[in-house]
């Protein structure tokens, strides 16, 4: 870890093209949650930077070089990041395991792939967004054109930080908008390096900004400032409803991407070993700290007993490692407070009753860490505390249903409706329940998929706007229609 931590530079602002100290001086720590220890120090964004960034943003957008782009130039840049991002994955995978906790299998292999997979995708929709013509009235002629909304602010979280990086800022960029982004205080090393690979893959100065700092400071700031045309954010439904009120003073736009409580729904004609997998990766992936985790576990009464025991074993098995080594699976947690949140949510749990099967405690790495055990909580029922509020950590709850109707009724009882998992060899039960949840996803004898190509987002609490896929090209254009009088 030594040597790691000599390639890791103090972390910037990226303004303009340029890496900058923030106007105050200010810095913050980032840490590395596996060891408790301090990363290095990162300027802290606040409120006269958001104004330098969103001024640098408007310039290129507003008549500057990114406006005035071919979209095959566009396109080409867009395809070089994500090149180089594929290029940087070491580098990236470390510093994103470093800054996060994640295992290095899953920041190296599957995060910084995906990061370099949505520029790709997105890059080739620079050349093929296009309006219509729509002959309405014979004296006219009447097309639409597709076009960008302007600087879009975004707000990103902490748990998938690099993925998160691809998902806003690749489809925004490509759309032709500019954009000022936000990484969580808690991870921001990879957002800054994916800056800097930006402006080596010749994204011209301000048309990607990067500004560390605070939520309640730098990104309130973004909310609050006119020159922002969108914000788009992934992150806590409490500060999703905060922001949707403070950008309505400057009408934003704004898409949501909330949190979840998803319903993996395991019936008694699946393939058991592979849901027990499926039920596995679907919550201790990214050790629960995934919006979709699969949370609440939905079995069947008639293979109840015989699956539990299956998945405790395998829980059980899946220990806190030190997130480095390229075998560890379970990583830490990305904070002393998540940590807490997370153990007093199996406390919670086990006072409503719930019968603690697997895990439940704080496991140190090395005497270090903010690791918890695989935990499953088996006997909840779906009106507990921790049936319906997002723990947002390696912790199951597992839920008994007797029939179809049973599951999906207990499936859409909850707030949220970002995704969901279905088990069953009936290819009939597979579509019929798959049309009945509500939920943004559904994934059948799977979990936990993503493709730039597919759209990803919620229904319900679980916000609104999708991102990924061509549906999330919406999100950053607007349509203008043209009438040009021919009589
Ligand atoms: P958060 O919602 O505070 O953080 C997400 C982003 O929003 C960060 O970049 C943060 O700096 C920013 N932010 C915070 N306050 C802001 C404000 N007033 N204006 C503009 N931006 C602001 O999430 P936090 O506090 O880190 O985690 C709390 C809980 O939220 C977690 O325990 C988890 O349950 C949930 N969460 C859900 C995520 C998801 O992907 N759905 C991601 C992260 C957290
Ligand atoms: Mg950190």
């Amino acid at each position: 870890m030594t040597d790691m931590l000599a390639t890791t530079r103090p972390g910037k602002l990226i303004i303009n093209g340029e890496a900058v100290d923030a106007a105050t001086g200010r810095t913050f720590r980032t840490m590395n949650p596996a060891t408790e220890e301090a990363i290095c120090e990162v300027a802290e964004a606040g409120p006269e930077d958001v104004d330098r960034a969103v001024k640098a943003a408007r310039a290129a957008f507003d008549g500057g070089p990114w406006a005035r782009m071919r979209p095959a130039e566009r396109q080409r840049i867009l395809f070089r990041l994500g090149d180089l991002i594929l290029e940087h994955a070491d580098e990236l995978g470390r510093l994103e395991t470093l800054d996060n906790g994640k295992p290095i299998f899953e920041s190296r292999q599957i995060d910084a792939p995906m990061a370099a997979n949505c520029f790709h995708y997105f890059a080739g929709w620079a050349t093929k967004l296009a309006g219509e013509t729509l002959p309405v009235q014979p004296a006219f002629f009447t097309y639409t054109l597709r076009e960008p909304l302007g600087v879009v602010g975004a707000i990103i979280p902490w748990n998938f930080p690099m993925i998160m990086v691809g998902w806003k800022c690749a489809p925004a960029l490509a759309a032709g908008n500019c954009v000022v982004l936000k990484p969580a205080e808690l991870t921001p090393l990879t957002a800054i390096r994916i800056g800097e690979l930006a402006l080596e893959a010749g994204l011209p100065p301000g048309v990607l900004n990067v500004l560390p700092g605070k939520g309640s400071v730098a990104g309130e700031a973004m909310v609050r400032h006119p020159g922002v045309d969108k914000i788009t954010f992934t992150g806590s439904t409490e500060v999703g409803k905060h922001i949707m009120k403070t950008g309505a003073d400057t009408v934003k736009k704004v898409t949501l991407e909330l949190g979840g409580k998803s319903p993996n729904i395991v019936f008694a004609d699946a393939d058991l070993e592979a849901a027990v997998r499926g039920a596995t990766t679907g919550i201790f992936y990214g050790k629960g700290e995934v919006c979709a985790a699969g949370s609440r576990l939905l079995v069947e009464s008639s293979v109840h007993d015989e699956f539990v025991a299956k998945l405790a074993e395998r829980a059980k098995r899946l220990v806190p490692a030190d997130p480095l080594d390229p075998k560890t699976r379970l990583g830490a947690l990305v904070s002393a407070a998540q940590m807490e949140k997370v153990l007093g949510y199996v406390d919670t749990g086990v006072s409503e009753g719930a019968k603690l099967v697997a895990g439940g405690k704080r496991q140190p790495v090395g005497g270090k860490g903010y690791f918890v055990q695989a935990t499953v909580l088996d006997q909840v029922d779906n009106r507990m505390r921790v049936a319906q509020e997002e723990i947002f950590g390696p912790v199951l709850a597992v839920i008994r249903f007797e029939d179809v109707e049973d599951a999906v009724r207990k499936g859409n009882d909850s707030p949220y409706g970002l995704a969901a998992g279905v088990w069953t060899r009936d290819v009939n039960k597979a579509h019929a329940v798959a049309r009945r949840l509500q939920a943004g996803t559904v994934w059948v004898n799977a979990y936990n998929f993503y493709d730039a190509g597919m759209p990803f987002g919620g229904y319900k609490a679980s916000g609104f706007g999708r991102d990924l896929g061509p549906e999330s090209l919406r999100e950053y254009t607007q349509v203008k229609s043209v009438w040009i009088s021919i009589e």
